[in-house]
Formats: structure tokens, C-alpha cells, sequence
């Protein structure tokens, strides 16, 4: 079997690299591990930025995510009892994120995949990847995928990072002292707009998927088991660490999904070797704090696309051989704000008394200086292409 671009994963990253790839007429085949059901449900990201939103659009993929998507203009900090807006419409009066669950996305770009006739494969073993200098190919299950390049779109976990070969990669890495558990709900939101709420407790958030659907997560210790949050718990803790301004009270209702993520921050440098290509979250990992992680995954894309049409257009491999160095200084921006959202918002155990003065007295500059809350406005909206 032979094509154009070998695509490892059918997550965000490898479904719209292939859809893109098809527009500009390459061949892909995408081959992932997980079912179908299940790459649709896993229930992940939630917040798109503007660039991630204008992709999908522009790509012909973004119909019910124009119909469906919440746009929001501003999201809420709370802490010391109080509740402060970081107005987007004012402070970046261009851009906002728009609320579509990371799993509608999927399910619309493999719908998009599968009515153009595309090869995605689903529950494919043992992939492997080989020959990344001459002949590259990928074996699975005892077939043989020969192509002109890979693209490794297999997340954190995948085979595409640990093939290239020792010493070629420097890793970047900080793990956190905390986990998030994440819930989906069916109950109306709370609030209109995102509330990202500091707690002597630990973080708590308030997202949304629908005016039916809420989803929260709660800052819980890094080896908690979901097992150990039963609903009432998990609605108890919420109300703890979000009911902490006036008149606010949080409606509670059926959880239909319950998972622990890990919050870790990495990056592998070069995104590349020799004619395989990391995309998302195989080359890098951010903590969730910052909604960035797909926003990213969909921006590598972007640029990796525009490098395989032109080389397969001129068979110039100029732009591919440019990949990660264009792409590492939008990946370290995203890292700078997810590390800094997340230390500006969770409580660390080793915290004394000083360090939440510091981080209480940076939150007090966020919400009162236009400048600052202007910064963190423009990186959460995600910055110009
Ligand atoms: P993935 O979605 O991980 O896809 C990789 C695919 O490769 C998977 O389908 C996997 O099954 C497959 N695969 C793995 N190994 C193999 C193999 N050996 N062979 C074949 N296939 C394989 N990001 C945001 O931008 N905004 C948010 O609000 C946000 N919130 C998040 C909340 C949570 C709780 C979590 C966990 C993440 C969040 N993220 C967020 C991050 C976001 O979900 C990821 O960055 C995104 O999924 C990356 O997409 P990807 O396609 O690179 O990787
Ligand atoms: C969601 C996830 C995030 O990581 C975040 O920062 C905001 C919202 C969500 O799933 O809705």
C-alpha cells in the first residue's frame, strides 16, 4: 500500500492534517488506534480560539461548529470573594474563543474525511515506524504503509516520538503537584461566561458544552482516583470553591462523565527527523489551565500543511525543513502562559504564606491594570497568525 503522507493518530491534530492535505489533492491514510466510538466520545477540550475557529471554517469543516459553538467574549477570575471580567471585546476587540467540544470537532472532520472517500483506519495495531532517513514506511498489523512522509499526530503516548532515534531530541518537561478531574454534567450552566475560581481549596473551573451541558474540573492530588469522587462529592467541592461570591449558586444535575488528567508541560525539540513530522501533542504538552493545547495542535497543522503542498507542489523541501524552527516560538508562548496560568490559579502544598500573598497580589494586577489583563486577553484568545 502507498501514499502521499502517513498519518499516525485520528485525533485533532491527524484528522484535519488529512482533511487539509486533501483539499490541496494529497493522499493521506490515517491510522489509529482507538475505535471510532471512542476517539468521537473522549470527552476533552472545550475552548477554540479565533485561528482555530477561522481553520476550521475556512476548510469547509465548520458548519454546526457555527451553529452549535457558544462564542464568548470575556471569561470570569474569582477569588477573595470576588468576581472580576477579563473583557475580551474590550481589551482584543477582533478576536474571541468559541466553546465546541474537542470530540464535535472530531466527529465532524471524520464525517468530513469519510464522506470524500478517505482512508482513516481504526483499531490498527502495532504501528511502527521505520526508514525515517530513505524509504519511510509505517507497519501495522502485518500490513505495510509505504509513503513519502509521516506525520506522528499520536499524542503524548504515541510511537512516533520515542522512533526517533536517542540523542536526536532535547525534552523540555515539568510535571505539577496537582491533577484535574473533569465532569461533564447535564444541568444548564451557572454563568454565561467561564469562571476560573482560586480557592485556599485548590482551582476550580466552570465551562460549558451546550445552554444543557456544564463541564467542570477541580483541582484534586496528582494520584486521585475518579473512583474516590462520587457525584456528591464532586458537587460538594464545587460548590465549596465556586459559591464564594454573592448571589451565585451553582444548579446541580446528573453526571454523565467523570476522568482524572494529569497537568504536565513538555516539549521535544526538533519537531522533526529526517522525513517524520511531530504535530500536537506529540511534540508537546501543556497544562489545560490555558485552553491551548488543540489551539495548538490545529496551528501546527496549519503550517505543516502549507510545507507538504509546497513540497509536493515544487519538490522543494525548504518550508518542511523550516517546520519546527516556525513553529517553536508560537509553541513556547503557549507554554509560558499555560505555566503561568496554572501557577497564577492552583494552590501549591509547598505555598507558604509569602508565595499566596504573591500570587494573590498578581491576580489584584490582572484584574485592575488594562495592560496586564490586556496580555492575558490576547494570549488566551490565542495571537494573530
Ligand atoms: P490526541 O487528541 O491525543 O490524538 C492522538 C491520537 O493518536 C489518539 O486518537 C490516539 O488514540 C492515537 N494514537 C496514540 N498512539 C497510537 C498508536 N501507537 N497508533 C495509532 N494511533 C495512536 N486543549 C485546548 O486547546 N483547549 C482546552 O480547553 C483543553 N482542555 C483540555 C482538557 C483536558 C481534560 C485534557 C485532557 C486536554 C485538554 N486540552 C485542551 C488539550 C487537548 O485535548 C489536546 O492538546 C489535543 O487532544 C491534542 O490533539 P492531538 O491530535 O495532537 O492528540
Ligand atoms: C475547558 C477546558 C480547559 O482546559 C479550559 O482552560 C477551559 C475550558 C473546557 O473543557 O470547557
Amino acid at each position: 500500500m502507498r501514499t502521499q503522507v502517513g498519518i499516525i493518530g485520528a485525533g485533532p491534530a491527524g484528522l484535519l492534517l488529512s482533511h487539509l492535505l486533501h483539499l490541496r489533492g494529497i493522499s493521506s491514510v490515517v491510522l489509529e488506534r482507538r475505535s471510532r466510538a471512542h476517539v468521537e466520545q473522549r470527552v476533552r477540550a472545550g475552548v477554540l480560539e479565533q485561528g482555530t475557529v477561522d481553520t476550521l471554517v475556512a476548510a469547509g469543516v465548520g458548519e454546526r461548529l457555527l451553529r452549535e459553538g457558544l462564542p464568548h467574549s470575556g471569561i470570569e477570575l474569582r477569588y477573595g470573594g470576588a468576581a472580576h471580567r477579563i473583557a475580551f471585546d474590550k481589551l482584543v476587540p477582533d478576536r474571541r474563543i468559541t466553546v465546541y467540544g474537542q470530540q464535535e470537532v472530531v466527529k465532524d472532520l471524520i464525517a468530513a474525511r469519510l464522506a470524500a472517500g478517505g482512508d482513516l483506519r481504526f483499531e490498527v495495531p502495532d504501528v511502527a515506524v521505520h526508514g525515517l532517513g530513505a524509504e519511510p514506511h509505517v507497519s501495522f498489523g502485518g500490513e505495510r504503509l509505504d509513503c513519502e512522509v509521516i506525520a506522528g499526530c499520536d499524542g503524548f503516548h504515541g510511537v512516533s516520538r520515542p522512533s526517533i532515534p536517542e540523542g536526536v531530541l532535547t525534552v523540555y518537561e515539568r510535571d505539577y503537584p496537582f491533577a484535574w478531574l473533569g465532569v461533564l454534567a447535564r444541568v444548564p450552566p451557572s454563568a454565561g461566561e467561564l469562571i476560573y475560581a482560586r480557592n485556599e481549596r485548590g482551582f476550580a473551573l466552570h465551562s460549558m458544552r451546550s445552554p444543557a451541558l456544564s463541564r467542570f474540573y477541580l483541582q484534586v492530588p496528582p494520584d486521585a482516583d475518579a473512583g474516590d469522587w462520587p457525584d456528591e462529592r464532586v458537587w460538594a467541592e464545587l460548590k465549596a470553591r465556586l459559591e464564594t461570591v454573592p448571589g451565585f449558586t451553582l444548579a446541580t444535575g446528573e453526571i454523565v462523565e467523570k476522568g482524572v488528567a494529569p497537568m504536565r508541560s513538555f516539549v521535544a525539540e526538533p519537531m522533526q527527523y529526517g522525513r517524520l513530522y511531530l504535530a500536537g501533542d506529540a511534540a508537546h504538552i501543556v497544562p489545560p489551565t490555558g485552553a491551548k493545547g488543540l489551539n495548538l495542535a490545529v496551528a501546527d497543522v496549519r503550517v505543516l500543511t502549507e510545507a507538504l503542498a509546497a513540497f509536493f507542489a515544487t519538490g522543494s523541501a525548504r518550508l518542511l525543513d523550516g517546520y519546527s524552527a516556525a513553529r517553536l516560538p508560537r509553541v513556547w508562548r503557549a507554554q509560558h502562559f499555560s505555566w503561568w496560568m496554572t501557577s497564577l490559579l492552583h494552590t501549591f502544598d509547598d505555598d507558604d504564606a509569602y508565595a499566596r500573598r504573591l500570587q494573590l497580589s498578581h491576580l489584584d494586577y490582572v484584574t485592575s491594570s488594562e495592560a496586564a489583563a490586556a496580555t492575558l486577553a490576547e494570549n488566551y484568545v490565542g495571537m494573530p497568525w
